[in-house]
């Protein structure tokens, strides 16, 4: 079983990687995030056609890649044989998207945490979620602190009936008026929202009821001092560069 990943969390995590500075969710991310300096990274996860957990945020390939189609219509060498570095920049070409253990590896080798978002393919959630639990209790290292989070409440259903012992982050854009017992209702130990609607009074009320708050996606300086300055557990950036000075 993993570490608690709130005994070791950051106050700054980086998003996909480090995404503002490489290619979303890939290894040349995932190294720009440790060479800044992250302690954490957050990642997106689905799986392919024959059931293999990758990393990657759309449920197409299409904006990342130089390919078309359904992460789920494809195997994982289809998506595998895709080039997912040029479109952020040519310099990035040959980038790929990558398998769960090179994620694994990434973590290890550059001593960081991860949130591991699971972004099922609408309709895949529950076999999405399945897999990337069984894989991770295959693979990942008890060294290595997890957080899963998902907009999909049945993705965190499924992930707190069938690995309960992993810690789960609510995601949701608005704070909705019943955020407890929604929480509570899948065990959440965390409320991840858009920042724009965080406020000091539901960051309070949520803390006060043991809840982290977190917010995402954070990227102007002035708006990451505040919300740190609040109180916020952590904010989620794409540039975490432009934050560890607030912290
Ligand atoms: O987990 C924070 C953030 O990643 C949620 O939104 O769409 O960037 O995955 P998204
Ligand atoms: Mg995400």
């Amino acid at each position: 079983m993993s570490s608690s990943f709130f005994d070791t969390m950051p106050r700054v995590i980086s998003h996909r990687g480090a995404c503002g500075h490489a290619p979303e969710n890939t290894l040349a991310s995932f190294k720009a995030a440790a060479d800044l300096g992250a302690k954490s990274i957050e990642i997106d996860g689905m799986v392919t056609a024959d059931n293999q957990v990758v990393i990657c945020h759309d449920s197409s390939v299409n904006r990342c890649t130089n390919g078309q189609g359904a992460v789920l219509l494809k195997t994982l060498e289809e998506v595998r044989a895709l080039d997912a570095g040029s479109k952020f920049d040519p310099k990035f070409e040959g980038e790929k998207i990558p398998t769960l253990q090179e994620l694994i590896d990434a973590l290890v080798e550059f001593n960081m945490s991860v949130n591991f978002e699971i972004k099922p393919t609408a309709g895949w959630q529950v076999e999405t979620t399945l897999k990337i639990i069984e894989d991770l209790n295959k693979s990942l290292p008890d060294t290595v602190p997890l957080l899963f989070s998902s907009f999909n409440i049945e993705a965190l259903e499924v992930a707190y009936k069938h690995a309960p012992e992993i810690e789960r982050g609510y995601l949701t854009e608005a704070v909705p008026v019943d955020w407890e017992r929604r929480l509570k209702a899948v065990g959440a130990a965390s409320l991840h929202c858009h920042h724009s609607f965080a406020t000091t009074e539901l960051i309070k009320a949520v803390q006060d009821a043991g809840i982290r708050f977190l917010v995402y996606t954070v990227n102007n300086p002035e708006d990451g001092k505040r919300l740190l300055d609040w109180g916020v557990d952590a904010i989620i950036t794409d540039y975490p560069d432009r934050m560890f000075e607030f912290v």
